[in-house]
């Protein structure tokens, strides 16, 4: 984030201060990313469109792949990495905290699988992370989400059908910002 940004923000909305001025330039740089990255494919000739919904919700889930299908006919496969932390020691944490870290991951991927599996879904990927095997202190949400949905992932195999499901333990990746909320 560099002053211009904040500059630029604060003109636009003056009213802005601390938490919600820092959300709104994260705002502001994600979707310049998200064009940048667009025209970079455009640019190598591959076609992308993109579309936002809150996965943890079935009907924005349904609509917009309805638009996906609309568009491109079908829906060969669903790479799913939307995912959330609100670390917290053990004793600290909260219900929500908890449920909306597990639902992101484990209710997101199955809504995807489920409204897209009607429309041709070959393959399923999961970002997950390594520390649904190691653990991680303060994550014990985010550790059992990347584990739920590996197992989720993992009754998809093959032999159970023709959906091939993948989730890639990751490890931390280096320069990525993690964000605690929903935007
Ligand atoms: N970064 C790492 O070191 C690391 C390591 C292991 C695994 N992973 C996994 O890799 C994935 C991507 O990580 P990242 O580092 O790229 O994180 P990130 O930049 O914070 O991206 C997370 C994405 O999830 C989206 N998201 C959150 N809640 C959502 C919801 N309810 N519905 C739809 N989208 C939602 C966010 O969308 P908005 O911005 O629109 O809210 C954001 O684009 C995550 O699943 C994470 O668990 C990351």
């Amino acid at each position: 984030m560099t002053r211009k940004h904040v500059g630029l923000v604060k003109k636009t909305w003056p009213e802005l201060e601390g938490r919600e001025l820092e959300k709104e330039i994260s705002r502001l740089l994600a979707g310049v990313e998200i064009t940048r990255t667009l025209k970079d494919l455009a640019r190598l000739r591959v076609e992308a469109s993109y579309h936002r919904c809150d996965v943890t919700d079935q009907h924005q889930v349904s609509r917009v792949l309805e638009q996906v299908v609309s568009r491109y006919g079908r829906i060969d496969g669903i790479i799913h990495g939307a995912g959330m932390i609100r670390d917290s020691f053990m004793e600290l944490m909260s219900a929500p905290d908890f449920t909306d870290v597990m639902d992101v991951k484990l209710l997101g991927g199955w809504n995807l699988y489920r409204h897209s599996l009607p429309h041709g879904l070959r393959f399923i990927v999961g970002l997950s992370s390594v520390v649904a095997v190691t653990g991680n202190m303060g994550q014990v949400n985010y550790c059992a989400a990347n584990r739920a949905l590996a197992a989720f992932l993992r009754t998809l195999s093959p032999g159970k059908g023709r959906i091939l499901s993948k989730a890639l333990m990751l490890p931390p990746i280096e320069g990525a910002a993690w964000q605690t909320s929903r935007r």
